[in-house]
């Protein structure tokens, strides 16, 4: 969820300021680029040497380094932000943060910023009770910012109750928690089929073709980021590596037929990107087939049409994208096969453009909505095409 995210970090005034240290080694471990500000009364608690070690960045705590000469432009920071998470705030910022008030470099990345702006408070249990602080974070919250709630326990001043600043670790999925509920399939599951399917003609033999599998791994990413729960059911392909989806491994169009089968009653979107075999050996032979003096003739039987299949059992709201691999009178063969198959979207690929279709890492589809409206698009890297399609299918959720 943090990956590649651009997190600023501030840390005020108050002894929780020593979590500050862990909260940006969990920040950047789960892959954020984290810069930290630091307040005044920040740097009193710790130095901006631990936190620019940890953070692999610069720390800023005024406007003008006098040391460096650097000026530290507030409204580049804040627009660098995909979110603000201030830890510890104090009363005095959240003071500053309730009524605009804008004193230091601190307060006025918040004001220039346009990100989500996350704040876990830290003080004393009188002072996080008193009737100021309380409103100041209903205030606060009502512009739209997030407040992570102190925990109980013993305070710096001995005292025991509410003002806890929450651990880095509870912070950490805190903020993952809120980047996935904000993403648009969430809650969605998806499945994704990719890949050929190879039928087996003999124990060493099989009919397959030359799909890589790279379109349907690229649309599963895709589902992933943007928030859906996605089964992947792969023909034989190489593992993708580092794979951010359940994956489902099948070899021929009866097992991918079985596993497509058994979970699409639960999806909300599927995505039928395999090349599957129209046709599999009637017969296989239990040994390897020995070569004739005459010539040989293989008896071929049709497989499950499973985009067909699952086409006849969609209920409700389901989505269902197919695709259509064509070399000839490819757009009124792709609108047969939207209507026939009962999809919602059809993506065609042409083999008469170059760059497109099988093994190649980009691709030119045009995309067909149910009202047959029609897409072109350019030709593009197949993450990218990946991000068009799903894009497609966000807007029929809409
Ligand atoms: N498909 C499927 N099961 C099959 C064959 C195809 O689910 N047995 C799906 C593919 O995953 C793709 C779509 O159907 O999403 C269209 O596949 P394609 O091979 O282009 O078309 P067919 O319907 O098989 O027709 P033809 O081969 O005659 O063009």
């Amino acid at each position: 969820m943090l990956k590649n995210k651009n997190i600023i970090l501030g840390v005020c005034g108050s002894i929780a300021a020593y979590k500050s240290a862990f909260l940006v080694r969990l920040l950047v471990k789960a892959g954020a680029n984290v810069k930290v500000i630091l307040t005044p009364d920040g740097a009193n608690f710790i130095t901006p040497l631990t936190l620019a070690t940890l953070s692999k960045n610069p720390v800023y705590t005024q406007y003008f380094e006098e040391e460096t000469g650097v000026w530290s432009n507030h409204v580049e920071l804040g627009l660098w932000a995909d979110l603000i998470i201030i830890a510890p705030i104090s009363a005095n910022t959240l003071a500053k943060l309730s009524t605009g008030i804008c004193d230091n470099l601190l307060t006025a990345v918040y004001l220039s910023a346009k990100c989500k702006v996350y704040v876990a408070p830290a003080m004393d249990l009188d002072m996080w009770k008193h009737e100021s602080t309380q409103q100041n974070i209903q205030r606060i919250t009502g512009f739209g910012n997030t407040v992570i709630a102190p925990g109980s326990g013993e305070l710096a001043s001995g005292l025991v109750g509410e003002g806890r600043m929450a651990e880095p670790e509870e912070i950490v999925r805190f903020l993952e928690n809120a980047i996935k509920k904000s993403m648009p399939l969430f809650g969605k599951k998806a499945m994704v089929t990719a890949g050929p399917t190879y039928e087996a003609i003999d124990p060493v033999r099989f009919i397959g073709n030359h799909s890589s599998g790279k379109m349907g791994f690229a649309i599963a990413d895709e589902l992933v980021r943007l928030g859906a729960d996605v089964t992947l059911v792969a023909g034989p392909t190489v593992n993708n590596g580092v794979e951010s989806y359940k994956r489902i491994d099948v070899v021929s169009a009866e097992e991918m037929f079985k596993a497509c089968s058994a979970i699409f009653e639960t999806t909300d979107i599927t995505v039928m990107c395999a090349a599957v075999a129209d046709y599999r050996p009637k017969f296989v032979a239990s040994q390897k087939i020995k070569k004739q003096d005459s010539d040989f003739v293989l008896e071929l039987e049709k497989t499950t049409d499973i985009l067909a299949a699952l086409g006849m059992r969609k209920k409700g709201n389901q989505i269902l994208v197919g695709f259509a691999l064509e070399t000839n009178d490819e757009e009124n063969y792709a609108k047969g096969k939207l209507e026939k198959k009962n999809l919602d979207l059809i993506v065609l690929n042409s083999l008469n453009d170059k760059g497109a279709g099988f093994k190649s890492d980009t691709n030119k589809i045009t995309i067909f909505n149910k009202a047959l409206q029609k897409t072109v698009f350019e030709m593009k890297s197949k993450t990218e095409v990946a991000k068009d399609i799903c894009k497609a299918i966000l807007k029929i959720l809409k």
